[in-house]
């Protein structure tokens, strides 16, 4: 049982992909300790994420990351409320190592268990900074599965108003990495490359900006890339930055028409490409709204938002059992 002025400590485990991470977070608000195996350089030899590599890399860490996390954060089992995993979506094999885990604990520990969203959790990374959003407020979710504009009017009420109707925009980046020669995963690569480039060397098309509607297409943009690459002599820094721009370019205008369409009073930006600085500094300065950001650190894949996710869930008493399984197509809303 919890007194009411105890402190609620979850410990968060994130497996959907190619990271594994494990967290203690205090009240939802503080890291008491995070800790995150990333897989980028076993998978990078292959351009992209292999799912089976990921599932055993996963088992391989998963005992020794929370060991670790409860010693780092001195927790020890018995003052850990909750356990949260990422329920979906994701790999299926990755996944089922972070749930059946997190199951085994809370049966072991006699704790609940709490299934998040993965989307839910990346929702949750800017409640971990000095500046919390406060509810209702409009998500700008933005990964490597992920292109979405979320309405979320209170806790655990998701409302897609806007989605990619093909590929998502981390995507973009990672495809448009390989036909550059660039290292994977493509975000910070292209990122970097684009650094010493001109982003007004190539004009991109920016699909989809005309109208009122707040979905996102990024097929074309990378085919447009490849048509370019047959005939351009630019140099590749100069591709990697136009490309990055029309990227940029088309989610400033979207988040812009959908804090028009909503009347949201603030933004929250998260997910593995809110790590671009390029789209930081554009959101920061284009939006007359405030913006919530969540560090660098926790842009990427983690278990500490996981566990600011599950802490609202326990709070709200949305816990899960036992007999729950991953879902790799989990939808939000
Ligand atoms: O959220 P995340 O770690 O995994 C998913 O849930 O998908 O996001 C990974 C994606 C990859 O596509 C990666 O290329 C992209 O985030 N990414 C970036 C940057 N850092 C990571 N995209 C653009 N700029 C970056 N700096
Ligand atoms: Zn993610």
């Amino acid at each position: 049982m919890t007194s009411a002025n105890s402190k609620i400590h979850i410990l968060g485990i994130e497996t959907s992909c190619d990271e594994t991470g494990v967290a203690v977070v205090e009240d939802g608000r503080r890291i008491l300790s995070s800790e995150v195996a990333s897989q980028v350089p076993i998978h990078a030899a292959f351009g992209g994420v292999v799912p089976e590599i990921a599932s055993r890399q996963h088992i391989k860490c998963i005992s020794q990351l929370t060991h670790k996390a409860l010693g780092d954060a001195g927790v020890e089992p018995a003052r850990i409320n909750a356990v949260a995993a990422t329920i979906g979506p994701g790999l299926m094999g990755s996944l089922l190592v972070g749930v059946n885990f997190a199951k085994a604990l809370a049966y072991a520990w006699k704790k609940s268990f709490v299934p998040v969203h993965h989307l839910e959790g990346h929702i949750f990374s800017p409640f971990l900074t000095d500046d919390p959003p406060q509810f209702p407020f409009l998500a700008l979710v933005v990964s490597g599965g992920h292109t979405s504009l979320i309405d979320c009017p209170r806790p655990h009420e998701y409302h897609i108003i806007g989605a990619t109707r093909d590929d998502a925009v981390g995507e973009s980046f990672d495809k448009v990495a390989r036909l550059l020669d660039l290292s994977y995963p493509g975000g910070p690569s292209i990122q970097k490359a684009a650094e010493q480039g001109n982003p007004e060397a190539i004009r991109f098309p920016r699909a989809m900006t005309t109208g009122a509607g707040l979905d996102f297409s990024y097929s074309g943009l990378k085919t447009a890339v490849l048509y370019e690459l047959r005939k351009t002599t630019a140099p590749t820094k100069d591709v990697a930055a136009s490309f990055q721009e029309a990227a940029v370019d088309v989610l400033v205008t979207k988040t812009r028409l959908a804090l028009e369409q909503t009347g949201a009073a603030r933004l929250v930006l998260a997910g593995g490409v809110a790590a671009n600085r390029l789209l930081r500094d554009r959101l920061n300065a284009e939006l007359h709204v405030p913006v919530h950001m969540p560090p660098m650190s926790l842009c990427v894949d983690n278990g500490a938002m996981i566990a600011a996710a599950g802490h609202s869930r326990f709070v709200h008493n949305l816990l899960g059992d036992l007999r729950a399984t991953p879902n790799p197509n989990l939808p939000l809303a």
